[in-house]
């Protein structure tokens, strides 16, 4: 039966149905992947599970440039909506269909379109970047993206007089300002509830009992724990990090999904997650990257459902300062 035409109901964003028994999802997976001439791609933060049946795995930047070169007909993307949208901008033709809409980024909800339009106002005249983790709105009102993998070099390629409004993390925002030394650069007030939250006082207390171990940190960490640390970058870069440092433990401030690929690159080698502030949680997930689930996985794939779509104005505005970030990146 052809399934790409039917709607099932969704519950909580994703495809409320139950998988038929005795079925070998990763199998089924593999089958529909390639009879429809669709591709999976997976952050590093979803759980190992997805990351290990994707097609590839990578940091915001590695995944935009993937959707953007795929021959796929379709992209299936695990990770959070505004990566899937991210994708549907640079690929406008190919359908893409995400596990679960519910899957939110909390630093992308921390500036509306209203906030931004309001916050141009303020400081006309300023360019405006944004980073990648943003809603379409806010990339139509933007005028180049970036990355954490790119942040840096884009702002530097930039005359050092420019005047500029960086968003929506204040975190990643501080540290650029600090490496790049720039005057005119006001941040807006947001951050990421995972990284923003990582304990300094648990970071003191690890760098102790493990004298010799690395620190490795995303810059959506707070300065405090930037500052302590030994090597700062995005996902990608810390991953490489760990596998060519000469360390052979790591105490990583970032979200923990990336142990799978740094255990499967180093399996050698000790990585101990910096844990949230609050007691409670020993992991400092990301619950957004962790819906994704390889149950949702088979039931979008076979569905063709639910779909992301950018509207064509918006997307029209998005792609360029996309565009631009591939240019300058
Ligand atoms: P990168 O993938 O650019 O490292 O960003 C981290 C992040 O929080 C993605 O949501
Ligand atoms: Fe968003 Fe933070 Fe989750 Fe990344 S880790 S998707 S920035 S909430």
């Amino acid at each position: 039966m052809d399934t790409a035409n039917i709607r099932p109901s969704l519950k909580n964003g994703h495809i409320d149905l139950p998988i038929p028994e005795g079925i070998n999802i990763r199998e089924e997976i593999a089958k529909m992947k390639k009879e429809k001439n669709a591709v999976i791609l997976a952050h590093y933060y979803t759980p190992g599970s997805v990351q290990q049946i994707a097609d590839f795995t990578g940091d915001s930047l590695g995944l935009a440039q993937q959707a953007a070169k795929t021959d796929a007909d379709i992209i299936l993307f695990a990770g959070v909506h505004f990566m899937a949208e991210t994708a549907k901008i640079l690929s406008p033709n190919k359908k893409v269909i995400i596990p679960d809409l519910a899957t939110a980024c909390s630093l992308a909800d921390s500036i509306t379109e209203q906030q931004l339009l309001a916050f141009k106002e303020k400081y006309p005249g300023y360019t405006v970047i944004s980073y990648v983790n943003t809603t379409a709105e806010v990339k139509a009102l933007t005028d180049i993206v970036c990355t954490s993998s790119n942040a840096v070099k884009i702002v530097s390629q930039l005359a050092p007089d420019e005047k500029i409004i960086f968003g929506p993390d204040k975190n990643l925002g501080s540290y650029i300002k600090k490496i790049t030394g720039r005057e005119n650069f006001v941040v807006w007030n947001g951050g990421c509830h995972v990284h923003d939250n990582f304990s300094y006082e648990k970071l003191l207390e690890l760098k102790k009992s493990h004298p010799t171990a690395e620190v490795l940190a995303h810059p959506e960490c707070p300065p405090q724990i930037v500052d302590v640390a030994d090597f700062v970058g995005a996902t990608s870069a810390l991953l490489k990090r760990s596998v060519q440092s000469s360390a052979t433990e790591f105490i990583v401030a970032t979200e923990p999904g990336i142990f799978y690929e740094m255990q499967k690159q180093s399996p050698n080698k000790i990585f101990i997650p910096l844990p949230n502030k609050n007691p409670r949680m020993a992991l400092n997930e990301c619950f957004n990257m962790k819906r994704n689930t390889l149950e949702k996985i088979y039931l979008t794939l076979k569905y063709e459902f639910p779909e992301v779509d950018v509207p064509e104005h918006l997307a029209k505005k998005a792609a360029k300062c996309i565009a631009r970030m591939m240019e300058m990146s």
